[in-house]
């Protein structure tokens, strides 16, 4: 029989119309002889009724749930109505059935809410995906996908595809590696992004380059990271970094706009990677609330407190943030959770001040005279039932500890809404960070990044303050893009991988041929990627990402359905001439 409807669409209007629907019985009900069963399809769910009379009732007998369905019926009004599902209104009284597939009872209920451990759901994923909710979940990922496509294309960007067999990118992170057969000790790279690809495509003159890509990165995973994950891959040539944040913020709004219905007329704030750090202690502030660091190193230098000046004449920095109600909110058990909760961030304490009856009390009290008590106030604008929680260490213990601290308390004290889509721009990134533990530079963004031309003098003089046309869109407290304008001339990427500590042989092996693609006319160009899976779990709110990804790999980078990674024969391993080791 064809199908003539779905089972999200019947309504009062369609009653008398005779019906073939499909689907999944969610559920079976048998009151006494009446038998009632929510047949259910990707778009919802209908009550058929089986009347007592009918022939077909000694067939319901034998139906369990997720059995596979085809019926014939007639649309009637239901008698007792459920406003909660579109469907609610009516039934459809069956007539003719036919069990397409019998099922095992499954492992886990297919239902919107569950109490299955994510080991089951995993295993069984396909069940799971079964789910109306995780269903929706991939309808969302659909329309954003579909949104984003519709944009680009719109903006005649191109999409391509570039190859997953490659060679290894500098994105930071840990290759997984591919072992070649005809070359035998040889090895493809998965790509980390289509950075060099993509680069390459502008030399090729394509002008506007876009991809849905998956990345591969052997990462350490959070509940925000997957080792396989994808990317939307902008790159154009001859936008400026204006241009290409102008029409990366109208990509969002766009998101934003047909599957959000949200209209987000403002032009996107920025805030330099300095400012953030200074302010938020974070590279990607959460600026749905304020609980701003403030210095107080020239305050703390007036104490008499002995941690506070040691820290000052070892070049450690003082910061303080303000926790308004927060003399109420916290009781002394409650600090005490809150240092250790900043100890994890390898801050050796937490100094705290309360402002109550106009009166400063804590536990540094003694160690400040009135003066610099008043200063502290005024500094920090305190009124009555302020809390002030105050680290004092190196300026990125500082910076670690208290930037957390605030996302921290105002998680617990739900300050933060999540529906305030709050992007934000950070720009003017320093090209390096020092890491003093390998005695090196490393590249803030990736090798290819520009130097704003005000520091291109830097590169050889002063790397550590070197400034890069880079960029990271920031949203509710996550990285949700970033990119960079790229360097195009080759003796300014030569002199970046020298101050990276890249041999000549070295840069020869690695990017030989991006060195030499960039002797043939290379065109400034720039560009961007935005992680589709975070702008898709922002988009449903979720902070899992294996809520928005069909087949994800746990925490330890195994899939539970197919067992992957896994064994392989040994006449495979032969044939790569690899041996492993136990
Ligand atoms: P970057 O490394 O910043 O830049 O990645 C861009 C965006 O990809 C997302 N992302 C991830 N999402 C899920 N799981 C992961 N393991 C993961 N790693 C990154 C983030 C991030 O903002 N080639 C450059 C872009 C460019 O310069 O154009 C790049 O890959 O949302």
């Amino acid at each position: 029989m064809k199908r003539t409807h779905n089972n999200g669409e019947l309504t009062i209007h369609n009653i008398g119309e005779t019906v073939v629907l499909k689907g999944w019985v969610a559920k079976k009900r048998d009151l006494g002889g009446l038998v009632f069963i929510d047949l259910r399809d990707i778009k919802g769910i209908t009550q058929l009724a089986f009347n007592p009379t009918s022939s077909l009732y000694e067939k319901t007998l034998e139906i369990k749930n997720e059995y596979v369905l085809e019926i014939k019926g007639k649309v009637i009004e239901r008698s007792s109505k459920n406003k909660n599902i579109p469907t609610g209104e009516i039934e459809v009284e069956v007539e003719e059935l036919i069990v397409l597939n019998t099922a095992k009872q499954p492992p886990i209920m297919i239902q919107d809410d569950t109490d299955a451990l994510e080991e089951t759901r995993l295993k069984y994923r396909y069940l799971d995906l079964r789910r109306p909710v995780l269903q929706n979940n991939f309808l969302v990922r659909h329309q954003t996908v579909k949104a984003v496509r519709e944009f680009l294309n719109q903006e005649d960007f191109i999409d391509f595809e570039t190859p997953i067999l490659t060679k290894s990118t500098p994105e930071g992170a840990r290759d997984y590696l591919v072992p070649s057969r005809v070359n035998l000790g040889t090895f493809y790279a998965l790509p980390q992004s289509p950075q060099i690809f993509k680069q390459l495509l502008m030399i090729s003159g394509f002008e506007k380059y876009y991809q849905i890509a998956k990345c591969f990165r052997d990462e350490d995973l959070r509940s925000d990271r997957q080792p396989e994950f994808t990317q939307i891959d902008i790159e154009t040539s001859f936008l400026n970094q204006e241009e290409i944040l102008d029409v990366s913020e109208r990509m969002i709004k766009h998101v934003m706009k047909s599957v959000k219905g949200i209209d987000l007329t403002e032009k996107f704030p920025r805030i330099t990677y300095q400012e953030a750090m200074d302010k938020y202690g974070s590279d990607k502030p959460d600026t749905r609330f304020e609980m701003y660091l403030e210095n107080l190193s020239s305050i703390a230098a007036k104490t008499t407190f002995s941690v506070f000046l040691n820290t000052l004449e070892h070049g450690g920095i003082v910061k303080g943030i303000k926790v308004q109600n927060g003399a109420n909110l916290y009781s002394r058990k409650g600090i005490d959770q809150l240092t250790d909760y900043v100890k994890k961030f390898k801050a050796n304490g937490l100094a705290f001040l309360k402002m109550q009856d106009d009166v400063l009390s804590g536990s540094i009290i003694k160690f400040l005279e009135k003066e610099v008590q008043a200063e502290l106030i005024e500094t920090m604008g305190l009124v009555n039932n302020d809390l002030v929680l105050i680290v004092s260490d190196k300026e990125n213990v500082v910076a670690q500890s208290l930037g957390n601290l605030r996302r921290y308390i105002a998680r617990e004290q739900k300050m933060m809404d999540e529906e305030d889509y709050d992007f934000l721009w950070v720009i003017d990134w320093p090209m390096f960070e020092y890491k003093e533990d390998q005695g090196r530079y490393f590249s803030h963004h990736h090798p290819f990044t520009m130097v704003q031309e005000k520091h291109l003098d830097d590169l050889y003089h002063a790397p550590e303050k070197a400034i890069a046309y880079c960029y990271d869109l920031v949203v509710q407290g996550q990285e949700l893009g970033g990119g960079s304008i790229r360097i195009h001339q080759e003796e300014i990427q030569n002199r970046v991988f020298d101050i990276l500590g890249i041999s000549k042989e070295e840069q020869q092996i690695k990017f030989g041929f991006l060195l030499d693609a960039l002797k043939y006319g290379t065109p400034p160009h720039g560009g961007i990627a935005f992680g589709l899976d975070r702008l898709v779990m922002l988009l449903l709110h979720t902070e899992n990402i294996r809520d928005v990804v069909a087949f994800p790999k746990t925490n330890s980078a195994q899939c539970l359905l197919t067992e992957a990674p896994s064994m392989v024969a040994d006449d495979q391993l032969l044939e790569l001439a690899i041996k492993t080791i136990k």
